[in-house]
């Protein structure tokens, strides 16, 4: 199957899940499940949200899918995963061994994306995906991830109405 036709196939499938899940939590975990599973370049894929009133702030391991990873709490000024929060912007590492801000969690890893959510324009989180293949993350798979990362962010919202 072409991978755009594949790609909406998940978006779909993402945007049913978003629909019938009770809560953001469980959107997350079927989130990371469904991609991990479903996308075969996808080997690791994670929610990190920063932790409510911490000061400095820091990023929390959420619902993820993939090998345990040492880093469960990273520093805004730490990782590709603090770049992406601090600025609130996506993040694309197409060769993670040449970039200084990259924190190893698997030797294997290659490429990475990390995505901002965001809540009433403020980032709470992020969705973070690490490839064994390198620039697996091409303008496709980054706009499919951002979808990922809105849909939980409008779920937050909708939770704290
Ligand atoms: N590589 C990330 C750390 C998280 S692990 O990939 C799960 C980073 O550089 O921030």
């Amino acid at each position: 199957m072409a991978v755009a036709t594949r790609i909406e196939e998940i978006r779909h499938e993402i945007g049913e899940l978003a629909k019938t899940s009770r809560g953001p939590q469980q959107l997350m975990q079927s989130i990371v499940k469904l991609l991990h599973d479903r996308v075969l370049k996808y080997n690791w894929v994670g929610f990190y949200l920063l932790e409510p009133g911490a000061n400095p702030p820091v990023l929390v391991l959420g619902a993820f899918e993939g090998a345990m990873t040492p880093h469960t709490r990273i520093p805004l000024n730490q990782g590709i995963c603090g770049a992406a929060a601090s600025s609130g912007h996506t993040v694309v590492v197409d060769d993670v061994n040449k970039d200084s801000r990259y924190l190893a969690c698997s030797l294997e890893t290659k490429s990475e994306i990390v995505v901002p959510v965001v809540v009433h324009g403020k980032v709470v989180g992020e969705l973070d995906i690490d490839s064994h293949f390198p620039a697996a993350f091409t303008s496709e798979h980054q706009a499919l991830v951002q979808h990922c990362a809105q849909l939980v962010g409008e779920k937050l919202e909708a939770s704290q109405r």
